[in-house]
């Protein structure tokens, strides 16, 4: 057996991802252990999970997979840190490269062991090929055009080529500072959204604005007839005075990137989250949104163009953008899509891990990535000491009671923490740490938001739905199992699920099959069965803070928010009093 254990290390949200023989038996960020959102140290605590559910010591690792390579692209990092002003805050060394650079050490002291004991071999893997190796070898694809559109990492923030059975061959990159993920973030700054990852905001916001400054933005990136794009300068500081992402107690801090240029060109920048939204911000986030699909469709158009491939694999933090891959499908000639629920930073420990089992091994593949839950599990006497040790009272429930008693509560618009089985992997809820609602309930957004969430009005619920129905409530029917893809709802049932449906009339929908998720599937088409909507709001198990992983934090938030039930696996508790709005 061969054993590769994949690392994201000081890079935004660290994780940690196992194989065995190319199966994929465990991933987990390591901010649902720390509860630091995006942490970006090492990732003791999900090593220490990945190898504790695998039942494997350490010292049985045979390769350790890191993603990023400090020597990748080593001649445009010196000419960054010696040759711009930018670079030369950077310039110092770093504490986390030496502890990447050493590794087993680094491993060693989380585990309290002799680094010794560590007879692994390590890899690294530059930055992009880790994304593009976590899309496509947990695609169902023997063939694929593959691309990793992204931020930054090792001076690079693109990168595809072709992925052909245990093969991945880049075939061009487009390099720092020129970024798609820094045009986003830049304007996210600009708009007041200050916090590290706070992107998937202003997409939100894009829908209630119109693309008023479309062609200012497209002075902003430029594309050509070829694969690259470029940022103009002007708009943006990074290449004069950019610190380097920071962080403090383990959470990324960005300093801005947005530069005069903008201000000249957008108008004023709006302060903070503090501040009143405008048109002129919804407007800008709108034309930014616009920009960056046209781009995004435009590369992958030629992509498909150059590759002559039927199917593309999608990740880095671009590929979270599911307004954009919504319309892959239909506007490039792609006919097959398959997107890394990780497709952010995270999701680098397992490309990483794949990379050196197949392209570096040799390794023939057997592994599909069919669902995301390969987190954490407790069972049902660790879920009872964690409604007892809270003092909540709860029954134990056979599993149709389970289901029953929960859509039964879901149909009387109460909202329901939902913990089951393993914790997903990516930052999207999949059923199994979610709090779910009735979609139907026009009012149920406002709800949610008052009692649990506390987050931007403008911000959308998604809905889950069962794969067999998709194409009755959407105008697309393409799986999208991981909630990456926004379709448009149909109008003619755009009032029956008016809860998950966005301003604009599209639904980020998580599409859920049997084999999948047998107890989520079941309970959606118990809720159908009842009300004769097989679809549910699902929304992360969480209140501002990263996704609840054990037990104990479900019964917290269950606890301190206005949640009506919890579901922790068969042990179902309710509060007494009437939840009001
Ligand atoms: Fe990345």
């Amino acid at each position: 057996m061969t054993i590769v254990l994949g690392i994201n290390a000081y890079h935004a949200n660290a994780s940690a991802a196992l194989l065995l023989d190319g199966e994929l038996v465990a991933a987990a960020e390591e901010e649902r252990f720390t509860r630091v959102k995006y942490e970006v140290g090492f990732p003791h605590l999900a090593i220490r999970y990945c190898l504790h559910a695998a039942g494997i010591g350490p010292g049985e690792v045979d390769h350790i997979a890191v993603a990023g390579n400090p020597f990748a692209n080593i001649g445009r990092k010196l000419w960054f840190a010696v040759g711009t002003r930018a670079g030369r805050h950077m310039a110092p060394t770093r504490g986390d490269l030496v502890a990447l650079l050493r590794t087993k050490r680094t491993m060693a002291q989380g585990l309290g062991m002799d680094p010794g004991a560590l007879r692994a071999k390590v890899h690294f893997v530059e930055h992009h090929r880790a994304h593009m190796a976590s899309a496509f070898y947990s695609s169902p694809f023997d063939r694929a055009a593959v691309a990793s559109l992204d931020g930054v990492g090792d001076m690079v923030s693109a990168m595809w080529g072709v992925g052909e059975g245990s093969r991945l061959s880049p075939r061009g990159e487009v390099n720092f500072p020129h970024s798609l993920g820094w045009f986003y973030m830049g304007f996210t700054q600009y708009l007041g959204f200050n916090k590290y990852g706070d992107e998937y905001k202003v997409m939100g916001l894009s829908a209630y604005g119109e693309p008023e400054f479309l062609e200012d933005m497209r002075d902003v990136v430029r594309t050509n007839r070829g694969m690259g794009y470029e940022l103009n300068m002007e708009y943006f500081r990074h290449l004069r005075e950019i610190q380097p992402l920071s962080w403090r107690s383990g959470a990324p801090f960005q300093p801005p990137v947005w530069d005069r240029g903008m201000v000249r060109r957008f108008g004023p920048v709006r302060a903070g989250p503090d501040e009143p939204v405008e048109d002129r911000h919804r407007n800008v986030a709108a034309s930014m949104q616009r920009r960056l699909e046209e781009v995004v469709l435009h590369l992958l158009s030629e992509l498909r163009r150059r590759t002559a491939q039927d199917a593309l694999c999608l990740a880095g933090g671009v590929a979270l953008n599911c307004v954009a891959n919504g319309k892959v499908r239909r506007e490039t000639g792609f006919r097959e899509l398959f997107v890394q629920p990780a497709a952010y930073d995270g999701g680098t420990s397992l490309g990483a891990a794949q990379y050196v089992a197949h392209n570096v091994l040799g390794r023939p593949r057997t592994y599909v990535m069919e669902h995301a839950y390969v987190g954490p599990r407790y069972d049902q006497p660790a879920c009872r000491r964690a409604m007892e040790d809270a003092g909540v009272e709860y029954r134990a429930l056979a599993e149709h009671e389970v289901l029953g008693c929960t859509a039964d509560a879901l149909a009387e618009g109460r909202i329901i923490g939902w913990f089951q089985g393993r914790m997903e992997f990516g930052p999207r809820a999949l059923g199994n740490r979610s709090i779910l609602a009735d979609p139907r309930r026009p009012e149920m957004k406002a709800i949610l938001n008052a009692r649990i969430k506390h987050r931007e009005p403008f911000r959308p619920f998604a809905p889950s739905i069962l794969e067999s129905a998709t194409g009755e409530y959407f105008e697309d029917s393409y799986p999208s199992p991981f909630m990456l893809l926004a379709y448009d709802v149909r109008k003619s049932k755009r009032d029956e699920i008016p809860a998950p449906t966005h301003v604009d009339g599209t639904g980020r929908l998580q599409t859920v099959r049997r084999d999948q998720n047998p107890r989520y599937h079941d309970l959606i088409a118990a809720f159908g069965r009842k009300t004769g909507v097989p679809v549910l709001l699902n929304t992360s198990f969480n209140e501002n803070e990263p996704i609840c992983c054990s037990p104990a934090e479900a019964v917290n938030t269950f606890r301190r928010t206005r949640m009506d039930v919890l579901v922790l696996g068969d042990l179902y508790a309710e509060k007494r009093e009437s939840p009001g709005p």
